[in-house]
């Protein structure tokens, strides 16, 4: 929220809520930290909750949640079919989107395989601004493929352009021309582009995408899961939007888009998934998935509290006072690193603050994975868990080649409505401490590699000696502190 201070240094975030509930943290000393890294195979994923001070692998079913979710989730009304619990996630999903067609799953990539497998055939595309990790191996394991549209800009680790996430039109309906209407499975825009640093599509272009599909014979879909982020990015930097209500920016992409799905572990503070659309015809073609890999239509996989928390919190993804908790938190962290000459993702987008890790150690090769290798260092610096995004997280070609990522990400996720000012100015100041010694970041080799979304559960083994140098240089600097 935009409270002026008096006199302060920069804009300062302020929260519109109070903290009720806590959970104690602790910090390992670094000597610790550095063996559980290592222990973790160097991977962030691979570390136990207990040994992480903050947090930051995700935004993904962890934010804060409410008072009133709490409450609402004692009114769940549990029954294989027919819940009245569901009855109120379709009317909060109606309120919202204005969409009255609903199927549950239980989180995005659940949507997305339904997706896949009602869309997807052999040889056939699916055309995006960007892929999503879960998204691509879902299209690709029926035997389709993903091409990416976004603009150029996109990939520029540090522009001033406002919507890095926009698609190139002009090459979308190039594109389609050349494959054939009936060879795409179907468009997918991504909201708040999550591996090009959280970045925002502007409703201008998300419109433009719709009515090239819709000339085109071409099905639209959204991927909405991080739209709260990409709505208050429409809000504050889109002239058209600036006086629209938040709701009305939702239902105007329902009216256009055929099909969005969203995770709810990120859109609506809770867990689980919804596949959406004014179009009964769509959900009807999806349906048959949910009680083979689901469950029954009323539930999808997901329990009935978290259907309520879902509910409720789908209505909170209306105030602006809680969708600009994760943008502004992130722009404060971001702008506090590139001050220092740290180079992040600018301007910042949603989901996190990603330090771009080609500049953070830019004599390490792609193969030695620079965001792997700075992700982990981040650890031992911190004990902070940022998340790799970057080759790592890529998957190998068909034929066994590496296919190397764009960006190399470490990315902080800022849970919404969990983090204070002041852990997050600990991150800024480790994150600063690790830049000033930055010559000391090595790089990463495997030791086991798993042939799908290797990130998960892939173990690598540190090239030399670097992260015990790294320690010690932290226990010369700052004594005896964690
Ligand atoms: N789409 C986007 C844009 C996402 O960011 C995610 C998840 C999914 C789909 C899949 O949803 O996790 O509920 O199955 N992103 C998480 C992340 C995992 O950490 O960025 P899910």
């Amino acid at each position: 929220m935009a409270v002026k201070f008096y006199k302060c240094e920069q804009q300062v975030p302020l929260e519109m809520h109070k903290v009720r509930m806590i959970q104690k943290l602790s910090l390992l000393p670094v000597e610790e930290r550095l063996k559980k890294i290592q222990e973790a195979g160097n991977n962030t994923f691979l570390l136990q909750n207990k040994d992480i001070y903050l947090d930051m692998l995700t935004d993904s079913g962890v934010n804060g949640m409410s008072d009133l979710q709490f409450a609402a989730m004692m009114q769940a009304d549990d029954s294989y079919a027919g819940s009245e619990t569901f009855n109120r996630v379709k009317a909060a999903v109606k309120d919202v989107f204005g969409c009255e067609n609903v199927l549950p799953a239980h989180q995005g990539r659940a949507c997305e395989n339904i997706l896949a497998e009602a869309y997807v055939k052999p040889g056939m595309v699916a055309l995006m601004n960007f892929h999503f990790t879960t998204t691509k191996a879902h299209i690709t394991r029926c035997g389709g493929s993903v091409e990416e549209l976004v603009d150029p800009k996109g990939l520029l680790p540090q522009s001033d352009d406002p919507f890095k996430g926009n698609f190139n039109l002009a090459n979308l309906s190039q594109r389609i021309d050349e494959l054939g209407s009936d060879k795409v499975a179907f468009v997918r825009v991504e909201a708040g582009t999550n591996l090009i640093g959280g970045q925002p599509v502007s409703l201008e272009n998300m419109l433009a995408v719709t009515d090239i599909c819709h000339d085109k014979g071409v099905k639209s879909v959204l991927d909405a899961s991080l739209l709260q982020d990409n709505i208050y990015f429409m809000k504050t930097r889109e002239a058209r939007c600036k006086f629209m209500d938040v709701k009305e920016i939702y239902h105007l992409l329902a009216d256009h888009f055929d099909i969005i799905y969203f995770s709810a572990r990120k859109l609506s503070f809770s867990k689980g998934g919804i596949i959406c659309s004014k179009n009964p015809t769509y959900t009807r073609q999806m349906m048959e998935f949910i009680p083979l890999y689901e469950g029954f239509l009323t539930y999808g996989g997901i329990d009935v509290r978290t259907m309520e928390a879902m509910a409720q919190g789908l209505y909170e993804s209306l105030d602006m006072e809680y969708l600009d908790q994760g943008p502004e938190f992130i722009n404060y962290l971001a702008k506090e690193l590139s001050d220092y000459g740290v180079p992040v993702i600018l301007p910042a987008g949603g989901l996190g603050c990603h330090l771009d890790c080609q500049a953070f150690v830019p004599d390490m090769p792609h193969d030695q994975y620079p965001a792997g290798a700075v992700a982990a260092a981040i650890y031992i610096a911190g004990g902070i868990r940022p998340m790799e995004r970057g080759s790592l997280s890529e998957q190998r070609e068909p034929d066994g080649t590496e296919r190397f990522a764009e960006l190399e990400l470490a990315r902080l996720a800022v849970p919404r409505r969990v983090y204070t000012l002041s852990q997050l100015k600990y991150v800024a100041d480790r994150i600063k401490w690790l830049w000033d010694n930055r010559s000391l970041i090595g790089g990463l080799k495997w030791v086991e590699e798993p042939s799908v979304l290797r990130f998960f559960f892939g173990r690598l083994k540190e090239i030399g000696y670097w992260q015990e140098e790294l320690a010690a240089k932290f226990r010369q600097d700052f004594g005896d502190s964690l």
